[in-house]
């Protein structure tokens, strides 16, 4: 069954699909992007995805491509198309097809949208959540808008690499004070040795990760405490247990920091916790 997307208006297999060279997504990164995790058939937080989508075009002065009770059926679609049960689906919105100038287009240019959708085992990500990953550290080289989810992620992309060649799953960001930002698409989270919850706050230096803001949620209802402020790369080898977050992996424990075991470097029950309530407190929307 070839896979299908949806570009501007049409759904069409992928070796069909394409998109103009002077897309300015293409040429300038000029352009914004959400991933909603797909869990038996239902889009999770389908609503704070489109919120946080909403709050992106917005600081990038990029209209709507088509109205958000319309993406929401095309993300269905493409889900249904695609026949995905557990999986991603992923939507893109440019500032549309342009002659190349760095000046934004007359208004008369629409925004342009793609969305895909691809299936996941889940049974890889319960195997991957029971054995915990590994990060790595790397200096936050971002610019300081990355609570806008902009397709510009090229740093992202070579911390995530330099993580692969270390033989670890993903890399944190750290900033010159010290402090971890974010993974390269993950919240980063450590539990204190006195049980706490700690997570940097999402006002400056990270995306506010529509899977963060279930966790916290999760937490609650847990009892668990929470505290939103940053911690040190120290701190966090130091921790009783570190774990990340994102609609791809939902919480995975993370078992050692630069070669460093967590703990006893096995993956921490509070994570495990989190993992396991997440669907019953995220949004599921059917597809
Ligand atoms: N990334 N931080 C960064 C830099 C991210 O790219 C992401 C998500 C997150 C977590 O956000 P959320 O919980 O809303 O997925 C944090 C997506 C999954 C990606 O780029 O594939």
């Amino acid at each position: 069954m070839p896979r299908i997307a949806y570009v501007n208006g049409r759904y069409v297999p992928h070796r069909d699909a394409s998109v103009h060279i002077e897309d300015r997504g293409y040429q300038f990164a000029d352009g914004v992007y959400e991933v909603c995790e797909i869990s038996r058939g239902y889009i999770i937080d389908m609503p704070g995805h489109l919120d946080r989508l909403d709050r992106s075009l917005r600081e990038l002065s990029i209209g709507w491509p088509v109205s958000r009770k319309a993406l929401e059926m095309i993300l269905g679609e493409v889900v249904r198309r695609n026949r995905v049960r557990d999986g991603l689906v992923y939507l893109q919105v440019t500032r549309g097809v342009a002659r190349r100038d760095h000046v934004f287009p007359p208004a008369s240019v629409r925004p342009a949208l793609v969305v895909t959708a691809k299936s996941t085992d889940p049974a890889v990500s319960a195997r991957r959540a029971e054995a915990g990953v590994s990060v790595i550290t790397v200096p936050d080289n971002r610019w300081e808008r990355v609570d806008i989810k902009t397709v510009g992620l090229l740093p992202n992309v070579l911390a995530r690499q330099k993580a692969r060649e270390a033989g670890a799953y993903e890399a944190w960001f750290v900033g010159t004070d010290g402090k971890v930002t974010e993974g390269s698409s993950t919240n980063a989270w450590i539990v204190s040795q006195d049980g706490r919850l700690v997570t940097r706050p999402a006002e400056h230096g990270i995306l506010r990760g529509i899977t963060r803001g279930t966790v916290i949620k999760v937490a609650e209802q847990l009892g668990l405490k929470i505290e939103e402020r940053a911690f040190t790369v120290e701190e966090a080898k130091a921790a009783r247990e570190a774990f990340i977050t994102s609609a791809t992996s939902i919480v995975l424990p993370v078992v050692s920091i630069d070669g460093a075991a967590v703990a006893n470097g096995h993956p921490g029950s509070v994570a495990l916790s989190l993992r396991a309530a997440f669907f019953d407190v995220a949004e599921k929307c059917l597809a």
